[in-house]
């Protein structure tokens, strides 16, 4: 007996969990963001670089640091087919000043100011606000020191987020010092967390040792509580840092940017030290809010999540092995924007304009020649629509109506034998026989009358 083997339903390939496909209608939105923020960027003298999407996996490691969620268990990373550990990228810092370092840019007149935009890879949980493709802008200046630098970045996210027509943006800043301040704060933040160390949290406990500073931005309840009554930055900067801070207040004070001192605002990378900050969006119901789940019953309040992030990274070239460049820059979360964007509904600026003409073909030989024909309008420049794979007519007309086109071009057999095409006027209901060679001339005649 012939066994009967069952079909087996095959399931339709679907995109990797915690990425996704950005329709049309979505495209339009990440353009304008990248509009604005690549006419905002290049008004302040920045250019565009781009770097690969994979790159050697050491230069994130070091940088990135190894005790941080990003490195202990977000990276994509593989080993090529020539043995090499290669990573997708996470975030955009760190490869800039590569390139900065690669492309010798420190003869360059300095500060080199460079801007990016693309897609950065995190393993991580999927949820609201969290994707593993995300799509970044970001804004790095480097090679000065100097606190206006970092206040010039503020500013620039400020004016973009603005420009995009959010009423509300909110800077969060705060300063981790440098190395040597830092190192004083992170002993002190250490001896607190090991005090306190039964009441941490899984994560703030095994880490507590190699990245104190965790847990000023971990979002479990016991740590919120914990971290109210632990040691700040601000406290124990250095003379030369505290004056780092004050210029940069100072300067956001003179371009009138909102801001508020964040004592617990550390950022998830080892590279930052002196100026961090992130950015916000006025909170709304709709607004970017994400609830923290850990386990079953700990769940601990919603926290507003950042557009944007950056700060001031010394001390990023030094732990790639270079010497010290000094160094400050920030990237907006694009799917965040994009988010709340449609929250607050505001429009993009690319509503796609319908064609006013729109070419009709009835026959073989007029199909024949329509292939040719649209492409001597568009060096014409006349744009003009068409549905070239349709033979009827009134299927083809009624796509003509449907984009509000004003002229339909009517092209069947008796006029491409004659080098002739009948132009009907949708709104008057009129029409007119014209020499092919006289259409572009005719077309842009009829619309000189119009205007
Ligand atoms: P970051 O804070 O890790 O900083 O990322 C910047 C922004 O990217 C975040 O504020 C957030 O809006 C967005 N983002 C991050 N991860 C995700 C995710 N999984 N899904 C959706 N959006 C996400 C950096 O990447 C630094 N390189 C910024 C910087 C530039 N610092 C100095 N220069």
């Amino acid at each position: 007996m012939i066994k009967k083997v069952k079909q087996q339903k095959k399931e339709m390939v679907r995109t990797p969990k915690g990425m996704h496909d950005l329709l049309p209608t979505d495209v339009a939105y990440y353009e304008k963001i990248y509009e604005k923020a690549r006419l905002i960027s290049e008004f302040y003298g920045f250019s565009p670089i781009e770097t690969p999407h994979v790159e050697n996996t050491d230069l994130f490691i070091r940088p990135l640091g190894e005790a941080t969620d990003v490195v202990e268990k977000e990276m994509y990373s593989f080993k090529s087919k020539g043995g090499d550990m290669l990573t997708l990228r996470p975030e955009g810092t760190a490869p800039v000043m590569r390139a900065y370092y690669e492309h010798g840019m420190q003869s360059w007149p300095q500060p080199v100011k460079l801007y990016y935009n693309g897609s950065f890879f995190r393993h991580e949980r999927p949820q609201r606000g969290r994707t593993r493709e995300f799509r970044q802008f970001g804004a790095e200046i480097i090679g000065e020191q100097d606190p206006i630098i970092d206040a010039i970045l503020i500013k620039i996210a400020y004016l973009i987020l603005k420009e995009i027509g959010f009423p509300n943006v909110l800077i969060h800043i705060n300063s981790l010092g440098d190395r040597d301040c830092r190192g004083q704060y992170k002993k002190e933040l250490l001896a607190f967390s090991k005090k306190k160390f039964n009441y941490l949290c899984k994560d703030c406990k095994r880490r507590v040792k190699d990245n104190p500073l965790r847990l000023l931005d971990c979002k479990d309840t016991a740590c919120v509580e914990i971290r109210a009554q632990a040691p700040q930055p601000i406290a124990y900067l250095c003379n030369n840092c505290k004056a780092h801070l004050k210029g940069v207040l100072e300067y956001l004070d003179e371009g009138e940017i909102p801001y508020t001192i964040d004592h617990h605002l550390v950022r998830g990378f080892d590279y930052y030290g002196r100026t961090v900050f992130e950015i916000f969006l006025e909170e709304d119901e709709a607004g970017a809010l994400e609830e923290v789940k850990e386990g079953e019953n700990k769940i601990v309040s919603a926290v507003q999540l950042a557009v944007g992030g950056g700060g001031r990274y010394d001390e990023l070239m030094t732990l790639l092995g270079g010497k010290s460049v000094p160094a400050a820059g920030f990237a907006f979360g694009l799917e965040r924007i994009v988010h709340e964007m449609k929250a607050h509904e505001i429009a993009t600026s690319k509503i796609k304009q319908s064609p006013k003409v729109f070419l009709v073909q009835i026959g073989a030989a007029a199909k024949r020649r329509s292939f040719k024909l649209v492409e001597e309008l568009r060096k014409g420049g006349v744009s003009v629509g068409e549905s070239l794979s349709r033979d009827n007519l009134r299927s083809q007309l009624s796509i003509a109506a449907k984009l509000g086109a004003h002229f339909s071009l009517i092209l069947g057999q008796k006029e491409a034998m004659g080098d002739t095409i009948i132009v009907r006027n949708m709104i008057e209901g009129s029409q007119e026989t014209v020499m092919q060679k006289n259409l572009i001339d005719f077309l842009k005649n009829q619309s000189k009358k119009k205007k």
